[in-house]
């Protein structure tokens, strides 16, 4: 059996995907929750990138310590030296440093000749073994280069000092056959590539990614790479939970080992989820909502002569439970905490009987609360922006009627605690209490996008809702939930502007811990 590590990049090539803004209380939650699902490695950010994203790896790096956590860097002195400062602290300092080497990166975007290439390549993984005991160099673009220049570079990459060597499809463009003949052909070809991990890291573009990196296992990678979910730049990355499970299912295909713990698959899937404000379609393979749900009567027969018929993978591999005990009105407190040490949640005194109030609260307006609301209602008090001075929404109401226009009053206290209070109109519910918050908040604001979703089933369902927006100038995201879809709402757009200043509190957190 061959071991394969997993590299996860959620955090870095997974927030690169469209509208999503993580913050630090939620990057560190989905770093806590991929140490659980038994990654070997977590790509925490790119610290060159901005000061939030330095922080946060910072932080990830200083609190993970069974997974060993990198942050990628630009093939520059500047990039690297930024890198060493957040992830210094690691227990196992790691640097992703990568440079395109496909002619059309080369001549367009980096406007260098091969050999300025090579020379660049190899001063930078030099200068960065300086610091780093480990490093893993990229060829961005691999699966478009040529491949006797990729031979040339990886040989004095890897005499420079790169322990892995990744070949990127960053453009999703390869074919399961193409891409194993490159991992083939670079073993087979630099004479040095006994002395490093082959690595690949595979886009969506084509649907490919997954079956890709496949076959640049079987063609001697010993590493991949990948997203929950399969989030990530475009049409996104190799879904790690589908490489996991298909190599779990497949064996007697697949004679490799991983350390995944397959059955915390459903609870970082839904970690994910939640706070990117990525749904998970419906039909994905292993996550989706119907993944296990058979609708034909033909199916639905055969699975209840013999499961196996239709159905081959079992829920319970991938941590979906399928007797769910709900809770409600009546139970206790030891069951609520019995209950959400089974969801995964280990929570602080406070933030429990935070819980469970809010728990209560809810049991008043539901009959029955399920492991769905449970864990919305947690994942929002694990991240709530507690001791930040913020926007807290007092009171507000909305008219609405099909011949009035729609108008909304809201009250609420600023970050410098006055109270205050406005009304507007707008074409609909949303849009009057939207304007009202605009006008009440002193910060420049932009919506960019809007979704409102429920929490599981029922007319009784919680409402869920995420927003994008501009606050002065800077991206952020928010979510919200709550019974009614306008409150959820008026959170979601509350909790976003509260970012600017989590942010900049955090920030200033880090930089005191220097
Ligand atoms: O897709 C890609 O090429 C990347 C590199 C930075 C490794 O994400
Ligand atoms: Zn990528």
């Amino acid at each position: 059996m061959v071991h394969i590590n997993i590299f996860d990049t959620t955090l870095r090539d997974g927030e690169q995907s469209p509208g999503v803004n993580l913050n630090q209380l939620e990057k560190l939650e989905i770093a806590r929750q991929l140490e659980r699902f038994g990654v070997d490695v977590m790509e925490a950010g790119f610290p060159a990138s901005s000061q939030g994203d330095f922080e946060a790896v910072r932080a990830i790096a200083r609190t993970i310590k069974n997974v060993s956590v990198t942050g990628l860097a630009r093939a520059t002195k500047q990039d690297i030296d930024i890198a060493w400062e957040a992830l210094k602290v690691a227990s196992e300092p790691r640097l992703h440093v990568f440079l395109a080497t496909s002619p059309i990166h080369m001549t367009y975007k980096l406007k260098k000749t091969p050999e300025e290439v090579i020379d660049t390549a190899v001063s930078m993984v030099s200068y960065a073994k300086k610091k780093f005991g480990q490093i893993e160099w990229s060829a961005e673009d691999a699966s478009r280069s040529d491949l006797d220049f990729l031979v040339r570079i990886i040989e004095k990459v890897i005499d420079a000092g790169a322990t892995v060597i990744n070949l990127p499809d960053t453009v999703g463009y390869t074919t399961p056959e193409e891409y194993g003949r490159i991992f083939r052909y670079v073993r087979e070809n630099v004479p040095n590539i006994h002395k490093v991990a082959l690595s690949a890291h595979c886009h969506d573009d084509l649907g490919l990614a997954v079956a890709n990196s496949l076959a640049a296992m079987e063609n001697g990678a010993t590493q991949i790479e990948g997203t929950i979910n399969g989030i990530g730049e475009r049409a996104g990355n190799a879904a790690l939970e589908e490489f996991g499970v298909a190599l779990n299912i497949r064996k007697d295909r697949y004679p490799y080992t991983t350390n995944l713990v397959l059955k915390e698959i459903k609870r970082t899937s839904d970690l994910v989820s939640r706070f990117t404000g990525m749904a998970v379609p419906p039909n994905k393979a292993i996550i989706g909502k119907n993944a296990f749900a058979h609708e034909s009567g033909i199916h639905q027969d055969g699975v209840l002569k013999h499961a196996s018929t239709y159905e081959i993978i079992t829920p319970g591999l991938v941590g979906i439970q399928s007797n769910q005990l709900v809770l409600g009105k009546h139970s206790g407190s030891h069951a609520f905490k019995d209950k959400i040490e089974q969801l995964g949640f280990s929570l602080s005194s406070d933030k429990l009987s935070e819980a469970f109030k809010a728990f209560k609260l809810l049991t008043d307006k539901k009959k029955e609360v399920t492991d769905e609301d449970l864990f919305t209602i947690l994942t929002d008090i694990q991240t709530d922006f507690s001791d930040v001075k913020k926007y807290e929404l007092e009171a507000f109401q909305v008219q609405y009627g099909s011949a009035n226009l729609p108008t909304a009053t809201v009250a609420l206290t600023t970050p410098e605690g006055i109270r205050a209070e406005t009304a507007r109109t707008g074409q609909g519910s949303v849009e009057a209490l939207y304007n009202t918050l605009e006008a009440l908040i002193k910060e420049e604001i932009h919506l960019t996008n809007f979704k409102l979703s429920s929490v599981g089933q029922g007319r009784d369902a919680l409402a869920e809702v995420h927003v994008s927006m501009t606050v002065n100038g800077t991206a952020v995201s928010g979510r919200g939930s709550a019974q009614d879809v306008l409150e959820a709402s008026a959170k979601a757009f509350l909790n976003a502007v509260n970012r600017v200043f989590f942010n900049a509190k955090a920030i200033q957190k880090e930089k005191a811990l220097i």
